[in-house]
């Protein structure tokens, strides 16, 4: 609003105190040379069927909001986002969790914005006026036009009937409430830990594959051949001195088992290289403090997941006994307990502690005692 118009137009503050809304609506368009050439009312005939009709549109689009609001959040907390391989069943339904999350909640903006707009449109006066654009000379608004412009501002809310309209403020107030409901939990949902949750689950971030069942459980040491149903145990003959293997959980519950077998060979934390250091080389180890009987002779086990954002770290180098991370160039000394010696990785790669059962293949002995791969919020080593 301007103040820059000739005093002989304002009036006094008794004149000011006493007007009613709409002679200051025209005061403050008159103070900032405006020209209200039609102002028209979107529905001088109250009630009719067709400003009926189309407040039922309007509110049919805030439903449609709400709804589909409260679809995003369902797909949020219940659809199934678990990894699922593609051999599997439910990996078309897992495949469709990011589309379902977009559809929904792009379909609830979307409904949302043409509820306000069919409003804006329909029920808001569209005034035709025009006005001389004045800089103010860079002083404050004065009383003048903050009390016009409020009256203005209350006018239009007046003529936009929306006191009146409660059908279109409940289902517009539902679909942006339900909208802003899923914009936060969007955010929050990973940050959230699952009360159902158990630690102690294989399942659980805590473990990997190669965590025993039951108490005495053998858990062996297995190559991947190609095919998840040929069990190929490993043992101590198989490697050279020098040579690095690529092994997998096996338990004798899941031998006629082909989907269990399977997963062990696609879960991503049960890749293990199994390495046979060089007898020379095994003299200089140096082991972790009190991990110092997790190898097996010249045999050491560590994760493959690389502790700095997750790739398989598996070029092993024979001659300086270092293990390469393709992704970012890490690499991991082998000869002590697999520490960062090199690139972004700033910690060990978790080493399996492994032993050679009586029937000569070699098992785990236990689980990892610390999570494999990257850093993760609860991690305490
Ligand atoms: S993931 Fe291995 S160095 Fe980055």
């Amino acid at each position: 609003m301007s103040s820059g118009n000739g005093p002989e137009q304002r009036p006094s503050d008794e004149q000011l105190a006493g007007m009613s809304r709409e002679e200051l609506v025209r005061l403050g368009a008159r103070l900032d040379g405006v020209e209200i050439v039609n102002y028209p009312e979107p529905w001088p005939v109250k009630d009719t069927k067709a400003e009926k009709r189309a407040q039922r549109v309007i509110a049919l689009w805030f439903v449609l909001a709400t709804l589909a609001g409260l679809a995003f959040l369902g797909a949020l907390i219940w659809w199934p986002s678990e990894y699922v391989p593609p051999s599997d069943e439910g990996h078309s339904l897992y495949s469709l969790y990011t589309p379902a999350l977009g559809i929904t909640l792009g379909v609830s903006v979307l409904a949302l914005s043409i509820g306000i707009l069919l409003y804006t449109k329909r029920f808001v006066p569209n005034e035709l006026a025009v006005q001389q654009r004045t800089d103010n000379m860079g002083e404050g608004s004065a009383e003048i036009d903050r009390k016009t412009i409020v009256a203005q501002l209350a006018d239009s809310g007046e003529r936009s009937t929306i006191a009146r309209r409660s059908m279109i403020k409940r289902t517009a107030g539902l679909g942006a409430g339900v909208l802003g409901l899923g914009t936060v939990a969007l955010p929050v949902a990973g940050f959230i830990k699952d009360p159902w949750d158990d630690p102690n689950s294989p399942d659980s971030l805590l473990h990997t594959g190669w965590m025993q069942e039951y108490p005495g459980e053998i858990v062996y040491l297995r190559r991947n051949t190609g095919n998840s149903e040929e069990i190929s145990l490993v043992r101590p003959e198989d490697l050279d001195a020098g040579a690095m293997e690529t092994v997998f959980p096996f338990r004798e519950s899941e031998r006629d088992d082909p989907h269990a077998l399977s997963v062990a060979l696609k879960r991503g934390d049960n890749p293990v290289m199994l390495i046979r250091l060089r007898t020379n080389d095994a003299e200089a180890v140096v082991k972790r403090q009190g991990q110092e009987d997790f190898n097996y002779g010249t045999y050491y086990a560590y994760s493959k997941i690389c502790t700095h954002v997750g790739c398989p770290a598996s070029l092993y180098e024979q001659q300086t006994n270092r293990l390469l991370c393709p992704c970012h160039q890490s690499q991991f000394d082998m000869l002590q307990y697999a520490k960062p010696v090199f690139g972004p990785a700033t910690r060990a790669l978790p080493q399996l502690p492994i032993t050679v059962h009586t029937d000569g293949y070699f098992i785990a002995r236990h689980d990892f005692v610390e999570p494999i791969g990257p850093a993760y919020w609860e991690r305490k080593s």
